[in-house]
């Protein structure tokens, strides 16, 4: 599947809205997600800190454990934002969240506030990622 470009920038500005709600009051560094499941659910999510840093949670996690929570169990879109000056880079611990409930063909949405974007697979973003 390949998303039209008008699609991919409705997704951003979804993300973009879904950081609207990171609770950050640590790093002051927001991000959001937004995906979609294999029946077209979305859910988002953003980037919740906590006192003990290393509680904290990413928007990309947010996101999915709220849609897991309901049931979801494969991602055809997500789509993460935060203001970078490039697209945002999930960080490693995201990746191999992302990739449990990820298929061959999930698209990958990486943008920033200007709405640049770079889409990826699975495969790109997580080469060779742990599984059982
Ligand atoms: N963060 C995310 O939400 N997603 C990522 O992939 C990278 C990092 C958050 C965690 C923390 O709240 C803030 O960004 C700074 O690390």
């Amino acid at each position: 599947m390949k998303l039209e470009e008008k699609v991919i920038l409705q997704y951003l500005d979804k993300a973009i809205k879904a950081r609207e709600e990171a609770y950050t009051p640590y790093s002051n560094f927001k991000v959001g997600a937004v995906l979609v499941d294999e029946n077209g659910v979305e859910t988002s999510g953003a980037n919740i800190e906590n006192a003990s840093y290393g509680l904290s949670n990413c928007a990309e996690r947010s996101a999915i454990f709220a849609a897991a929570s309901k049931g979801m169990r494969k991602i055809k879109i997500i789509a993460v934002v935060a203001d970078t000056s490039k697209p945002v880079s999930p960080c490693g611990a995201c990746r191999q969240v992302i990739k449990e409930f990820a298929m061959d063909d999930t698209i990958i949405i990486l943008g920033n506030l200007k709405k640049d974007y770079k889409i990826m697979t699975m495969e790109e973003l997580l080469p060779y990622g742990f599984e059982l």
